[in-house]
């Protein structure tokens, strides 16, 4: 019994503790087998019982040794949390990359905010008047036709926003100068899908208000844009556009990043890409979203996000930033 107890209370915090528990119940010279040696000095009427009690000795020892070897092994398990190996290398990591659509708003962002814009955002379902009516658009533009615009059905007032313009909208009727922001978001039109469009994309919008705003301020402030976004080698020229909502317009090209202005494919040999519709806000717009346009002016820009992506990294199909197809987008993991 007193070494059935001993077996039975036996604990092994060590390698070495256990060792010694299987040295003196399960080893070639254990004391059990010891035991059933004398078993041949006994009278043999007590043989049975005693050979019995040894039998059970020995499957407690087996069953106690396999006890202390998973007691040991779990203790090292939980040792092994606690003190993670960190010289073990890393395992290969999984995580998905930034989308370079979203790249691109972000370094958008960054580039005007650090000449003091900051960010506002508007509804992606837009009434007539931010969209259209409060930007001058007339009654009878093409804009407001079906074939350019999505409708909400039943309600010929409400639509898709087909530019990000009716956000400076929202912020001129709900703030005061000066104003200078940038409104990044979704846009809608209703165009067929191509290498080069797409029905639903990004645009970035920007809006000076302030008073005495120049159209030299305009050109600055792009030319600025465009040596930080594309390089500062970069050359920029401003040819007249038209817009409702600015007068006087100007669209912006900067020089072809592929050829350096030589002329290639890309820029269709002219050297020159165009990259955003810009322009001083008309009075009547300022007056519209009740800001005095006898005291202030301002300018106000718009470009489209998958346009700048496309030419700062070469990409030659829109549809690929929309078709999830993760050999392109793993290119882009390195962006933050
Ligand atoms: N909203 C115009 C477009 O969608 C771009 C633009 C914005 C032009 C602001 C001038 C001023 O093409």
């Amino acid at each position: 019994q007193a070494i059935k107890d001993e077996i039975l209370q036996f604990t092994a915090a060590t390698e070495e503790e256990l060792e010694q528990f299987r040295r003196r119940f399960i080893g070639r010279t254990n004391i059990i087998a010891a035991l059933f040696a004398e078993m041949k000095n006994l009278p043999a009427e007590e043989r049975k019982g005693y050979g019995q009690q040894i039998n059970e000795l020995k499957d407690a020892a087996t069953e106690k040794f396999q006890a202390l070897i998973s007691a040991l092994e779990a203790n090292g398990q939980q040792q092994h949390e606690a003190h993670p190996d960190l010289t073990l290398p890393p395992r290969p990591d999984a995580l998905g990359g930034i989308h370079p659509i979203t790249a691109t708003r972000q370094q958008i962002i960054r580039i005007f905010e650090r000449i003091g814009f900051n960010v506002s955002e508007g509804p992606e379902i837009e009434d007539d008047w931010h969209n259209f009516s409060a930007l001058n658009f007339p009654e009878n533009h093409p804009a407001r036709e079906m074939q350019d615009t999505f409708f909400i059905e039943r309600k010929p007032d409400i639509a898709l926003r087909t530019h990000t313009s009716s956000v400076q909208v929202r912020v001129m009727e709900s703030q005061k100068p000066p104003i200078r922001t940038l409104s990044p978001g979704r846009v809608y039109r209703n165009e067929a899908i191509s290498a080069r469009a797409h029905c639903v994309f990004h645009q970035v919008e920007g809006l000076f208000i302030d008073k005495g705003v120049s159209f030299a301020d305009l050109k600055q402030t792009l030319y600025y844009f465009a040596k930080e976004m594309f390089g500062a080698d970069t050359r920029v020229r401003f040819r007249p556009s038209f817009f409702p909502f600015t007068e006087p317009s100007a669209e912006m090209d900067i020089s072809c990043l592929i050829c350096g202005g030589e002329g290639c494919n890309v820029c269709k040999h002219s050297g020159w890409v165009e990259i955003l519709g810009s322009g001083m806000v008309d009075p009547a717009v300022l007056q519209n979203c009740g800001i005095d346009p006898q005291v202030y002016n301002g300018f106000a820009f718009g470009m489209g996000i998958e346009r700048i992506t496309m030419l700062k990294y070469g990409i030659r199909d829109l549809r690929l930033f929309t078709e999830n197809d993760v050999r392109f987008l793993r290119q882009f993991r390195s962006l933050i």
